[in-house]
């Protein structure tokens, strides 16, 4: 940093974008006293600053992010979503910038070993979420099998609390829960065949230009090694960029 306070007069013309986030999603975007950090976080800001933006980043909860991006309230959602041809239908993504699943958080010991073994018990998910339509697949769209949280940490909890047998969500936030919680003794269970392969995107409200200059902005990042950078600072190993730029 430069630490010779004030910004240049170019950084003053900057247009500043706001972001929205549900903070309740580590390691992609989380609550650090106070402070909204994450892996999407730093992408978000390196992508728009490539771009020429500033971000002004705004924790509303899950619900609010697509409600603002289809009011156009906000600029840009970043909140490990998914891609998927239901939300291209209101809203533009960026070219992907992650490779997910869904996959199932158990307590040691459950005799859950698969997607088919969730049939008879009872599963939380976060609220419209891809976890949700997963297990609605598994279970039926109105199953009373089915808990609903507003966040993920919510579901997390009811597993704790003996209120649910599994949570199904995105596989590096359970990985890294079961990880960091060896008292919770939850352990993961991966079904390849009951759950597909998903892409996170920056999302926009649909039509916004901001879409074509973030995407050739991630592309560089992507290129030019800022992106692995990130994720190596976040995960520990280096990124399969490839896979990513197959998806465009
Ligand atoms: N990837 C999943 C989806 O798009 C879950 C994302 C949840 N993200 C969050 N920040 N709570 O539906």
């Amino acid at each position: 940093t430069s630490g010779n306070g004030g910004d240049s007069d170019k950084e003053k013309e900057k247009k500043t974008l706001r972001v929205v986030t549900d903070a309740a999603y580590a390691p992609f975007e989380y609550l650090d006293k106070g402070e909204i950090v994450g892996f999407d976080i730093d992408i978000v800001k390196a992508v728009a600053e490539e771009a020429g933006y500033k971000v002004d980043i705004a924790n509303t909860g899950w619900d609010p992010v697509f409600l603002e991006l289809e009011k156009k309230i906000a600029d840009v959602g970043v909140s490990a979503i998914t891609i998927n041809d239901d939300r291209k239908k209101t809203y533009d993504f960026s070219v992907p910038y992650f490779l997910s699943t869904n996959k199932i958080m158990v307590p040691e010991g459950s005799d859950i070993k698969s997607a088919e073994d969730l049939k008879d018990k009872t599963v939380a998910v976060q609220n419209a979420t891809t976890g949700q339509e997963a297990v609605e697949g598994l279970l039926g769209k109105n199953s009373s099998q089915i808990k609903k949280f507003e966040n993920n940490n919510l579901a997390i909890l009811e597993l704790k609390a003996g209120g649910a047998d599994a949570v199904v969500a995105d596989n590096t936030v359970i990985e890294e829960y079961a990880k960091n919680n060896p008292n919770d003794k939850f352990v993961i269970i991966e079904d390849k065949d009951a759950f597909a392969q998903e892409f996170y995107g920056l999302m926009f409200p649909k039509g916004s230009a901001l879409k074509v200059e973030f995407d050739k902005a991630l592309n560089e990042l992507l290129d030019n090694g800022t992106y692995a950078k990130i994720y190596n600072e976040w995960f520990k190993v280096d990124p399969d960029v490839q896979i990513l730029k197959d998806q465009q």
